[in-house]
């Protein structure tokens, strides 16, 4: 259903949380494109079967499995791509988890991890793949944020100082990179029905409200309605667009 971008055919893209959900569809996504694709995740089991998937049809797809919430071991699997693998081209950080948690009830501990995994470790890959992108003269990175930011559910105040953090890490990191043509861009997903979505919080009641009350076009939003938006912004096809936040949600939040 994706337009094709040739510029993006033997570039190196790596995933953050590629086994499921939305990195899942964005590792076939860009496989299709014939881009080589790096998955760092925690899940093997899940990540194997995306690798089978793409082979199918002939895509590439390399599988580090890695807590990204631990720095040191996050950094030592960076080091290693980079010692086996093409420098990467474009990075997309998009692991995440969306937790509720009352703020009374919230520990420190709890606000700590949420930042470990929700912000930490897309700074941690910027700062290790940068280096290499300068070098190669150019690059796209793409962050995966939310419409929470703009939604604001009083459930979800982590999370969404997690987003937030995103898109100011996002604004400042273009206008420091953008000389050595790399951009940096967000995207803020509305609620999109992975399958942990779906097993975990979505209701027929709660889906019905959101596609006929909230959203201004009723289409359901799976993963893969959200690709063509980062492929986009990965090829050269955007290359005058840097420091943005795109919101993909069928015009739910009012930005
Ligand atoms: N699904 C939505 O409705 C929605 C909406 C807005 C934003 N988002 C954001 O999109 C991103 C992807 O979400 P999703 O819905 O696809 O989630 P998901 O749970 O379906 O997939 C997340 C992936 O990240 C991996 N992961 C999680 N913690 C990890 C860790 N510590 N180390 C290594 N891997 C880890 C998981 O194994 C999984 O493969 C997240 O940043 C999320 O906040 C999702």
């Amino acid at each position: 259903m994706n337009p094709t971008y040739p510029d993006l055919q033997e570039k190196h893209v790596l995933i953050t949380g590629g086994s499921n959900g939305i990195g899942k569809a964005l590792t076939s996504a860009f496989a299709r494109q014939g881009a080589e694709v790096t998955i760092l995740d925690r899940d093997y089991q899940q990540g194997l079967l995306v690798v089978d998937q793409c082979q199918q049809f002939g895509g590439k797809v390399n599988l580090y499995t890695v807590d990204l919430t631990n720095t040191s071991a996050l950094t030592k699997t960076l080091a290693k791509i980079k010692q086996e693998r093409p420098v990467v081209e474009v990075l997309i950080n998009n692991a995440g988890y969306d937790p509720r948690y009352p703020l009374l009830e919230m520990s420190e501990q709890q606000w700590n991890d949420l930042f470990q995994l929700n912000v930490v470790h897309y700074f941690v890959t910027c700062r290790e793949l940068l280096p290499g992108m300068i070098e190669a003269g150019g690059g796209s990175i793409i962050m995966t944020s939310s419409h929470v930011v703009w939604v604001a559910k009083p459930e979800m105040i982590a999370y969404n100082s997690t987003k937030a953090a995103i898109i100011g890490m996002v604004r400042s990191l273009a206008q420091a990179v953008g000389k050595h043509h790399i951009r940096v861009n967000a995207v803020a997903p509305g609620w999109i029905m992975t399958e942990r979505q779906l097993n975990q919080w979505i209701t027929p009641e709660a889906k019905h409200k959101n596609l006929h009350e909230q959203q201004a076009i009723p289409i359901e939003l799976t993963p893969d309605e959200l690709t063509g938006t980062y492929l986009f912004l990965a090829s050269n096809t955007s290359r005058a667009i840097t420091r943005q936040t795109l919101v993909v949600d069928g015009g739910f939040a009012q930005t």
